[in-house]
């Protein structure tokens, strides 16, 4: 199989290349993403591998298709970013890494909660200038708050069992309860009920229809004055442009976000000798409560051992015909 991975980065290729050795794939890495520009660089193989910000609208699948592609497989769990119809309307199977380390995530986003509330990262720059001063350093007890997570599956579920070690009440929303949750004495509430009485809210639910901008102007006003706001999921999950007006009214006394709504332009790249035309984005950094993280809590060795092998694996039983699990279409 020849496959045209995309937005390749030194560690995907460094990755891929050791665990390859024991399968024989051929693997043409491009860094740039997939898009509508760049889709004409799939002629010729036979499979494409993408990630988080390559985005295969219905538009592009039948030039996929007409170039030969038989196979998408996605380097991550979401799959928002794959039109399932178009794929399954021009006959290519898509396949994904439904579980990779959920205790990465979940434990990157303790670490959102930690360097926000106790904001190490202030004080690591002060006590390195030679300023011991503890002025604008205080933090809150995590112990005895209460954590509202939104979407309890493999992640979520293991964000809980961590802040409940923390001594955190955990209220929860999903679709879906699980019972297991539920005697581990978590309780689900309704989501509106969730937005008024917890301290920290965390996201891990997929994004959908349903779940875009489940943060929004609406529920933002009925949540806690200086709520702390954790989106580890994906971008869209937040208004962003109700976020920024609910941090100058102070509603949100913290946010940490680890995905941004419009973050394909920016993430995963040194922009840091280039002008960032995101409005958004720069006023988001411009508060002294925000803390992004560039799409980095998947980013772990046990998670990218994972990932690869998964991926490996989908392109072997495609290869072979096998059943597999991981397909989604
Ligand atoms: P999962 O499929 O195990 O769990 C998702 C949960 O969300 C399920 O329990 C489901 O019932 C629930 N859900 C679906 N619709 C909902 C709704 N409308 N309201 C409330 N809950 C709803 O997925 P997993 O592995 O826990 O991943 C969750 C999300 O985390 C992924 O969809 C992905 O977007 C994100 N993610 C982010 C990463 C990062 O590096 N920042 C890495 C991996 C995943």
């Amino acid at each position: 199989m020849r496959i045209a991975f995309f937005s390749s980065k030194p560690y995907d290729e460094e990755y891929f290349e050791t665990h390859n050795k024991a399968y024989g794939f051929e693997f043409v890495y491009f860094e740039t993403a997939l898009n509508p520009k760049t889709t004409h660089l799939t002629k010729g193989f036979d499979a494409i591998c993408i990630f988080v910000n390559d985005v295969i609208d219905r538009n592009m699948m039948p030039h996929l298709s007409k170039n030969g592609i038989l196979l998408i497989t996605l380097r991550c769990a979401g799959f928002n970013n794959v039109d399932l119809e178009a794929a399954k309307a021009n006959q290519i199977s898509v396949a994904r890494v439904p579980a990779y380390s959920p205790e990465s995530i979940a434990e990157h986003t303790l670490a959102l909660i930690l360097t926000l509330n106790r904001k190490t990262h202030k004080a690591y720059n002060r006590v390195r200038e030679g300023n011991f001063s503890l002025n604008k350093l205080m933090g809150f007890n995590l112990h005895g708050k209460q954590v509202g997570v939104i979407g309890t599956g493999k992640i979520g579920s293991t964000f809980c069992k961590v802040m409940t070690g923390l001594g955190c009440k955990i209220v929860a929303f999903d679709v879906n309860e699980s019972q297991t949750l539920i005697n581990q004495g978590i309780d689900y509430v309704s989501l509106n009920n969730l937005f008024e009485t917890s301290d920290i809210i965390s996201l891990h639910c997929p994004l959908t229809d349903k779940t875009k901008h489940i943060i929004d102007k609406d529920s933002l006003e009925v949540m806690k004055d200086g709520v702390m706001l954790i989106n580890t999921s994906r971008g869209a999950l937040i208004n962003t442009q109700a976020a920024i007006h609910a941090l100058m009214s102070k509603k949100i006394g913290y946010l940490g976000i680890d995905v941004y709504e419009q973050e394909e332009d920016l993430f995963f790249k040194d922009l840091s000798e280039t002008v960032i035309e995101d409005e958004d984005i720069l006023r988001l950094n411009s508060f002294p409560n925000v803390l992004i993280t560039s799409h980095q809590a998947y980013f772990t060795k046990e998670a990218m051992e994972e990932i690869t092998l998964t991926t490996l694996e989908n392109i072997k039983a495609f290869e072979q015909r096998l059943p597999n699990p991981n397909s989604l279409s």
